[in-house]
């Protein structure tokens, strides 16, 4: 069985007071054993979480992105290597805000940027997801198959098991239209037999697919029994106490 997994994407939220409150909280809270949680404050806190995170290994704590290289004239990056430097062991990869909003980021980059970190010993949290015009127009799947391609061409069979998919509608990012739960496991469903076609079945089996978009403390429980859903990358709500029921929605 996959273990359940639960990412807290803060974005560009958090101060050094708030991010202590949410870090202390974890680590004061009574955590499913059998939940790997990966949290991703902005990258000038990553040092700080890490020095007050108390609960690793099930506690982890992740970048938000990082480059193609580990060091050089590259203003404004985050490299892996500084990374590892101060003991993190994740990163997010091709987030859509990344994708659309503040950078271009394309399928290829994100490729390189996934098959780099894994080759310097990070872990990726990789998303993938259509927009609303995409859903609207039925080519949900397509959209996700593109976005994979160039990193299923890149990545050995063993780097997958660096990596964890994060299935993010973009309509359902921030909007508190979080998909259905019938809704995303079908999309999971299909995202895991483009990977089986792709990578064989019993790679496809091991890999996990994430949900994300608005998922919340409420909704979590409802993806429960969704055999293809398995875990969340939350944004919003992992600031926010209800996380830890995001957390536990599994058990
Ligand atoms: P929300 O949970 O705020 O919708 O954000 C989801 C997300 O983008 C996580 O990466």
């Amino acid at each position: 069985a996959r273990t359940f997994f639960v990412g807290g994407n803060f974005k560009l939220n958090g101060t050094k007071e708030s991010i202590k409150t949410i870090v202390e909280r974890l680590n004061e809270a009574k955590l499913a054993s059998n939940t790997e949680v990966v949290l991703c404050p902005p990258a000038i806190y990553l040092d700080y979480a890490n020095t007050i995170n108390k609960r690793s290994p099930l506690v982890k704590i992740g970048a938000q992105n990082t480059y193609t290289k580990a060091s050089g004239a590259y203003t404004g990056e985050n490299s892996v290597a500084a990374l590892k430097d101060i003991g993190i062991e994740w990163t997010i990869l091709g987030h859509s805000e990344r994708r659309t909003v503040v950078a271009r980021e394309d399928d290829e980059l994100i490729a390189e940027k996934t098959k780099f970190a894994i080759d310097s010993g990070i872990n990726v949290i990789l998303c993938i997801g259509e927009l609303l015009e995409e859903r609207k127009a039925g080519i949900t799947l397509d959209v996700c198959k593109k976005q994979l391609l160039p990193t299923i061409a890149k990545l050995t069979k063993e780097d997958w098991s660096h990596v964890v998919i994060a299935y993010e509608p973009v309509w359902a990012i921030g909007t508190g239209l979080a998909a259905t739960p019938e809704d995303a496991q079908e999309t999971h469903k299909q995202i895991r037999d483009f990977l089986k076609e792709k990578l064989g079945a019993e790679l496809s089996e091991q890999i996990r697919i994430l949900y994300g978009g608005s998922a919340n403390g409420a909704n979590a429980v409802t993806f429960k029994d969704k055999a293809d859903i398995d875990g969340f990358l939350v944004g919003g709500a992992s600031l926010k106490p209800e996380f830890v029921d995001i957390i536990n929605s599994r058990q």
